[in-house]
């Protein structure tokens, strides 16, 4: 290894650059935007209000509000070409998928350096109506077609369910929406600022985010905690069910965090929401009953690793209780974190230096054949005779 150089497996440890948008206190389990820790504006900001204070670093006037709120609103609506692809997609890609294809195709975001405010809202404007366009194809019926006069949470579930959503439904969104839209050096927006860092555009940037998020280690776990909660179906039978699947090396989704060790806080304010807005939802009930017993047996099986319940655990109940299909959860996540990428972005774009960590070369690393559990599945039509073989 080169003198000077530091591996850090997972770049666990290291801090990739500064950033003047969040602060994420791992140790104490805070979040502060900007300067205002999240617990204080939960409830009672919309989502405009808090990607204003990401983008623009302080809350807006009313006036600052409604403009705000207009012009997201005006930049809702899919060019015809961008519907032309999600339509071209075979009903089999999932949500996630289609969404990035559909991001990546977008016309009126060109492929211009250094990315601008304008681009952002455009992209945030127009995620939720992409997913919505997608669901109804899905569904077999015509688009709903966005509101002006609707805010950016109402409007998303008017064009998903065809009615103005209740108060609750409309409080458990946005206090989601809100809370999960900036993280720091998060894997989506750490993908997000590499690809800024080479100078290429904000789609470019924000396409590969959304690969990143897909993926059940970082924003794909709400839908598999709701399957987990799903197969142990009462508390009674939590304890036999739990021990079967830590004993066969399975990971119990919803818990654990790179960063937050003590406590996740965004669990702890959606699980209070949901017993504020839902206490009596047979699926707030299940997950809080069984939550106890999961992280009991996560310290008795993977003792000092410090697994708390992160953000999904609850994200999937609240996402659940207001009637949105699971295939639906991570693409929401998308609507929100796609306000904290687009942030970074431009923050890397403003002082930018080409994201570009080494690799340490090793030898241990070769190996003839894949692990055992390695993508058989995938590998359909290259038979074990056929496997390349690795000379060394
Ligand atoms: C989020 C996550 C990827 C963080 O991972 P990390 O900090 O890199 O930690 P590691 O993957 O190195 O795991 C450390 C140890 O804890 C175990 N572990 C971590 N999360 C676990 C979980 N949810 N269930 C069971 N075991 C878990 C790992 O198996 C590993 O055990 P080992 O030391 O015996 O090998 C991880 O906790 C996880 O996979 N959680 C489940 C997925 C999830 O909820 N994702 C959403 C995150 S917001």
């Amino acid at each position: 290894m080169s003198r000077g150089l530091v591996l850090a497996d997972g770049l666990e440890g290291v801090a990739a650059f500064e950033t003047g948008l969040s602060l994420i206190d791992g140790d104490e389990g805070r979040i502060s935007y900007r300067d205002y820790p999240a617990e204080a504006f939960q409830y009672d900001k919309s989502f405009e209000e808090v990607a204003y204070l990401l983008w623009y670093g302080k809350f807006p006037m009313t006036e600052k509000s409604e403009e705000f709120q207009r012009i997201l609103a005006a930049r809702r609506f899919l060019p015809k070409h961008v519907k032309l692809t999600v339509d071209q997609m075979p009903a089999e890609v999932d949500m996630m998928s289609v969404l990035q294809t559909a991001v990546s195709a977008l016309k009126d975001c060109e492929s211009i350096w250094p990315p601008s405010w304008d681009q952002a809202s455009s992209i945030v404007s127009k995620i939720p109506t992409i997913i919505a366009y997608r669901q109804a194809r899905l569904e077999g019926r015509e688009m709903i077609e966005p509101r002006l006069d609707l805010n950016h949470t109402a409007n998303y579930l008017y064009m998903l369910f065809g009615e103005v959503p209740t108060e609750l439904q409309q409080t458990m969104l946005e206090t989601y929406l809100v809370l999960t839209q900036e993280l720091g050096s998060n894997p989506s927006t750490f993908t997000a600022r590499v690809v800024a860092s080479t100078r290429s555009d904000l789609i470019s940037s924000t396409s590969a985010a959304i690969g990143a998020l897909k993926g059940p280690l970082h924003g794909g776990a709400p839908s598999e905690v709701l399957e987990i909660l799903r197969e142990i179906k009462s508390v009674d039978r939590a304890e036999a069910w739990l021990r079967r699947a830590l004993e066969s090396d399975r990971r119990i989704m919803g818990f654990g965090h790179r960063i937050f060790k003590r406590q996740d806080p965004r669990s702890a304010m959606l699980k209070a929401l949901a017993l504020r807005f839902a206490a009596d939802h047979p699926l707030v009930k299940l997950a809080v009953e069984v939550e106890e017993t999961i992280l009991r047996l996560l310290e008795e099986y993977k003792p000092g690793r410090r697994l708390v319940t992160n953000v999904d655990y609850y994200a999937s109940v609240v996402l659940s209780v207001i009637g949105l299909k699971e295939s639906l959860f991570t693409p929401t996540f998308a609507v929100s974190r796609s306000v904290g990428w687009c942030a970074h972005i431009m923050e890397q774009a403003m002082h930018n230096r080409l994201i570009y960590p080494q690799a340490v070369y090793s030898r241990d690393l070769h190996s003839h054949r894949p692990p055992a559990w390695f993508g058989r599945a995938a590998d359909k039509g290259l038979n074990e005779a056929e496997m390349p073989e690795v000379v060394l």
